[in-house]
């Protein structure tokens, strides 16, 4: 039933699983947090002062700006006229304020191997890999294609980049070379930064053999530089004279003096692509000094950064989360970060509360789907380790079912630490809504508030606010510093996918809902929303019944189409580790959601399965799982992160059905 058919007196989306409990701040928390209350009130009262104050105070500018917004729906300038030098505010202005040899980076190679990078170390190695960069040809304005792992060289070679004006686009380390080819013909690249690989599960992933693949089919590339973090365990990589050179050998002879370029406030400083699930990949178009501002403030709020802290968001760069919150935002306030190479479970599912132990991590920020996989494999790994260190928590990325929330709570931060669920994407550029530790009350499941100066609200088809307790489509109503300036080449584009479904608000496709106290609570993509019965049903409430039973680890769900209700729910169920599989306990499992949030939503088919198909930043494609249920071929599984997964999911889901 099409959203046009659907009876008046209909939800656009039922707002069905019921609310739990309720965590006001510690009053100790609060004495010290960073955010306060008045905040709301400041932007409230003017969002341009709110935005100009944080601008002046917390950039460093090379020619001051002299208005703050241009606001012409839906193309936005922020701080016009403005000239800063991103780099410059990450790195230099630190060590000038006599923080050289604080760590900026605490990082792990996945075999154990370490390195500890200070602000001077990032100061002498990203000046001198901008030398490199000049040298092969890049100058202000010139695209770069950055392919690497999780290694050093990766925010140094972002950062020298945004010290020559030069704009990156990264592209996840895990795509294949297709992927990397659309990008850098997107972008019309000139330079590829790469390496011969890495290590992930205790074993080398090769990265250089597919820049060779995509760079058959990209004219515009020049140059390949390519950093050593394998060596001779490499056996792919080979190098094409004349083009490809190596990261130490033309980086270590630079001078360690590379002035930063001024730019223009909104002088592009990235592209990322998001995957677009059929139509081509969308260049999401970030700038400069709004991308700043409302990174380093929100990180500085939202986790509470405090100088001695140890930050760890454990994101992948390649993905926005590692952009904002590895690298700018989060050096520009000159955290001490950690990254880590590898992955959660090598060489046990205990690395990283090792981690969290032998560096005393202070701040966690990391994905649901990480935390449910944590959860599946028990408390006994956390319950190793000293984790006391730890004193906020946050999650990004999907809606984190509440299930999973107690349990991060509990297990990881001890019953102590403050959660903060952050929902934004590619194209906010930064966090819009999140709870401030120390000042909101949290909802396992909600991400509660609007950040200060976001109106962000929940509307009906029509465009109207949907009353308190109801749900619907999530809009923005306002412009914010970091969002996207548009879609590369494309200005068409970006109108007619954020701008067109209401006009004079941004969409990017989340269904939301606002519970009576005014709490937001993310539904997941509208375009997941199952209708049974004529009953448009989010995936993320039956999700989260599913995981409220104590034999499911995680869980997903999908519309399958069906002949009397229309669709019927198909859940794909994780069970926690130790549990079987059973015809009992899928009954058990559907009465359970029937007794959580009511008959409509029980599942009419179940199957278990070891894993679901996830995309590289831990999302679950539920478009691969609709395609399973309905039997019908796989479509586009360029962007999942491992392919076996639905093979296996397939070859089981013939014996499903109540
Ligand atoms: C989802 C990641 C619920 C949402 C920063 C959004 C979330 C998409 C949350 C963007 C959250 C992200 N609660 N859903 N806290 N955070 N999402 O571009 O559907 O990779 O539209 O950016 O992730 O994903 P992206």
């Amino acid at each position: 039933m099409s959203v046009e058919q659907r009876p008046d007196q209909r939800p656009e989306i039922e707002a069905l699983y019921g609310e739990g409990q309720a965590f006001p701040p510690d009053p100790a928390f609060t004495a010290q947090a960073n955010a306060t209350a008045a905040l709301y009130e400041e932007a409230d009262r003017d969002v341009e002062a709110f935005w100009s104050r944080i601008a002046s105070e917390t950039i460093t500018w090379s020619k001051p700006f002299t208005t703050t917004l241009e606001w012409d729906l839906p193309f936005a300038k922020w701080f016009v006229g403005g000239e800063l030098n991103v780099a410059y505010n990450c790195v230099d202005r630190h060590v000038e304020n006599g923080l050289g040899s604080k760590v900026a980076y605490h990082w792990i190679g996945e075999p154990g191997d370490t390195r500890t990078i200070t602000y001077d170390d990032l100061l002498r190695e990203v000046q001198k890999t901008a030398n490199a960069l000049r040298e092969l040809g890049i100058e202000k304005g010139d695209r770069v294609a950055i392919y690497m792992p999780m290694i050093p060289e990766l925010p140094i070679a972002m950062l020298a980049c945004a010290r020559l004006g030069a704009p990156h686009t990264v592209v996840f380390g895990g795509f294949s070379a297709e992927a990397l080819a659309g990008r850098i013909n997107d972008s019309q690249a000139k330079l590829v930064i790469t390496a011969d690989g890495g290590w992930r599960r205790g074993k080398p992933a090769e990265l250089k053999p597919a820049v060779d693949e995509a760079l058959l089919e990209t004219p515009t590339i020049e140059h390949v530089l390519v950093a050593r973090r394998l060596g001779d365990v490499a056996k792919g990589c080979s190098m094409q004279d004349g083009r490809d050179v190596w990261w130490d050998e033309i980086v270590e002879r630079q001078a360690a003096d590379c002035p930063p370029v001024a730019v223009d406030s909104e002088h592009m400083l990235y592209l990322l692509y998001t995957s677009g699930t059929t139509a081509k990949p969308k260049g999401i178009l970030h700038t400069s000094a709004g991308y700043l501002v409302g990174t380093s403030y929100t990180h500085r709020m939202i986790f509470d950064l405090k100088p001695d802290d140890v930050y760890w968001c454990a994101a992948d760069i390649g993905w926005v989360t590692g952009h904002s919150y590895i690298v700018y935002g989060a050096l520009a306030n000159a955290a001490t970060g950690i990254m880590y190479e590898g992955t959660p479970d090598t060489p046990a599912w205990d690395r990283w509360w090792q981690i969290i132990e032998d560096y005393e991590v202070s701040i966690l920020y990391c994905a649901p789907t990480a935390i449910r996989a944590f959860m599946k494999q028990g408390e006994t790994f956390p319950a190793k380790h000293d984790l006391t260190s730890l004193r906020v928590l946050g999650s990004v990325g999907e809606p984190i079912n509440p299930e999973a929330w107690l349990w991060y709570h509990e297990h990881i931060g001890g019953g102590r630490a403050p959660i903060v669920d952050t929902w934004w994407q590619t194209e906010t550029g930064m966090i819009l809504i999140t709870p401030l530790p120390g000042v909101t009350t949290t909802k396992p499941g909600s991400a509660t508030f609007p950040f200060p100066g976001v109106d962000a609200d929940v509307v009906d088809s029509t465009g109207k606010s949907v009353p308190p307790g109801g749900g619907g489509y999530l809009v923005l109503k306002r412009p914010w510093p970091a969002m996207l300036r548009g879609i590369y080449g494309d200005p068409q584009r970006y109108q007619d996918t954020y701008w067109s479904r209401f006009p004079g608000m941004y969409f990017a496709g989340d269904g939301a809902k606002r519970d009576t106290d005014g709490y937001l609570w993310l539904l997941g993509r509208v375009d997941d929303v199952m209708n049974v019965s004529g009953h448009r049903i989010s995936t993320i409430e039956v999700e989260s019944a599913l995981v409220s039973h104590q034999a499911v680890a995680e869980a997903a769900v999908v519309g399958k189409n069906d002949p009397i209700t229309g669709q019927a729910i198909f859940a794909f169920v994780i069970l926690r580790a130790g549990k079987e599989g059973s015809e009992a306990l899928g009954r058990e499992l559907r009465e359970h959601v029937a007794k959580v949030i009511g008959p409509i939503a029980k599942p009419k088919f179940l199957l278990f399965t070891p894993d679901l198909p996830k995309t590289r930043s831990g999302k679950i494609m539920r478009r691969l799982l609709r395609d399973i249920a309905e039997g019908r071929a796989l479509g586009d599984t360029t962007t999942l992160a491992d392919a076996t997964v639905v093979e296996t999911i397939r070859d089981n889901s013939g014996t499903a059905e109540e």
